[in-house]
């Protein structure tokens, strides 16, 4: 079934919960990157121009039901605000008096936002009166919070079972380049998955093994395919206990047929702290008093050689420890590689939307994903309860005519 968009709506005069992830990273409360809140814009404006009166509501960090100042959402509606060239008043709560005054006070075309909808305990607990709560301020839902629509809370899930509730742009975008790369991607799909852990790629990994016809396995998990391979690996970071997972990746016939690649050559130091002399060794000579920080240059060429041959790129997660600048070498010439490569090229994670950025190439990628688990969570192939709450098209344009009536 087809879900709603925000195009099935007629919003005109009509008060609209819009939910968008706006969990932005900042620091000394200064927001350090702000491309989720401009991601959303565009759902934001077509809102606006359609006489919608815009309620926003977002999540921001983990305060755990409780109220805590320096996760107010004020600085993210302050943001906004200068974004859009208005002034989006905030609600000192979620659902109490103030919440109310200020949507009675919304005109259409306005917007306003409600305070950090995770100081409510019910937000988590996707309890059913705090979603009803939510509901109540509203006549219209429509969520454009990919970055957390694997998350099955009220203001995500619940909330949607209650007002017709379509998927904004952003959500639609979203959902429209990752799914047409699991279900109908340009070949050859190429993959790129990067991170510390195997236990929280695993998933992933099986899923687009059985889809792609390359998948680079970079980042320190390499480590543990490694060492499923009777390979040493000197101080690296290890997932002992997940050696057995790789080696039964690597024994999948995907696997067998050359499909999954393992890093070549590798950056080592003997530490991992910013400083620490570097080499480059090849993967079946990690030094015992070395760990792999990045990935080597022969093995970039060999991504970008994948890449430049590729129709699909999908890459998630850095190749080595980007935080640190000496580190960050191999993951910066694959962003490189990837943005020049004539494939349609999507990147996930906010990590990694970061890398492009600094590579300066960001603008020569076609999709960077707002999600970090939840595209994680959709390239595994399961389906998100934030989109799956979503209404049929087929039942909000029957609703919407029959109120209209
Ligand atoms: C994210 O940053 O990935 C989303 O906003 C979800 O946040 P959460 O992991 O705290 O639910």
């Amino acid at each position: 079934m087809t879900k709603a968009t925000l195009d099935d709506l007629d919003v005109s005069g009509r008060r609209v919960l819009l939910r968008v992830d706006f969990n932005v990273p900042m620091r000394d409360g200064r927001i350090v990157d702000d491309r989720r809140i401009r991601a959303s814009l565009p759902t934001i404006e077509a809102l606006r121009d359609r006489g919608a009166r815009v309620i926003v509501v977002t999540h921001f960090g983990r305060p755990k039901g409780k109220p805590n100042p320096e996760l107010s959402t004020a600085s993210l509606a302050a943001h906004l605000g200068r974004l859009l060239e208005t002034t989006v008043p905030v609600a000192g709560d979620v659902v109490g008096e103030s919440a109310r005054a200020m949507v009675t006070g919304l005109r259409d075309g306005d917007v306003g936002m409600l305070e950090n909808v995770r100081f409510e305990p019910g937000e988590e607990a996707n309890d059913p009166a705090f979603a009803q709560a939510l509901a109540s301020l509203a006549d219209l839902y429509v969520n454009d919070a990919f970055g957390a629509a694997h998350r099955a809370h009220a203001s995500t899930e619940g909330v949607a079972h209650l007002l017709p509730a379509a998927s904004g742009r952003l959500m639609a975008r979203e959902l429209d380049v990752l799914s047409s790369v699991l279900t109908k991607p340009a070949a050859p799909l190429v993959s790129v998955i990067g991170g510390a852990k195997v236990s929280t790629k695993v998933a992933v990994l099986s899923n687009l093994l059985e889809r792609v016809d390359a998948l680079w396995v970079g980042g320190a998990m390499a480590c543990t395919f490694y060492r499923a391979q009777g390979l040493t690996t000197g101080r690296s970071l290890v997932e002992e206990e997940h050696i057995e997972t790789a080696r039964a990746l690597l024994d999948s016939a995907p696997a067998k047929n050359g499909v999954l690649r393992l890093p070549v050559d590798v950056v080592v130091a003997p530490s991992p702290e910013a400083g620490s002399p570097t080499s480059v060794v090849a993967a079946d000579a990690i030094p015992d008093d070395q760990m792999v920080v990045d990935v080597g240059p022969q093995t970039c060429e060999q991504i970008a050689a994948d890449a430049a041959r590729a129709g699909t790129v999908v890459w998630n997660g850095p190749l080595g420890i980007y935080e640190i600048d000496e580190f960050a070498q191999g993951t910066r010439a694959v962003a490189r590689a990837v943005a020049e490569s004539p494939a349609f090229t999507v990147i996930g994670g906010g990590d990694l939307a970061a890398a492009v950025e600094d590579a300066g190439v960001a603008d020569k990628i076609d999709h960077i994903s707002t999600g970090g688990g939840a595209t994680i969570e959709f390239l595994e192939g399961k389906v998100l309860p934030g989109v799956a709450a979503l209404s049929d098209r087929d039942a909000v344009r029957d609703g919407t005519e029959a109120a209209r009536t």
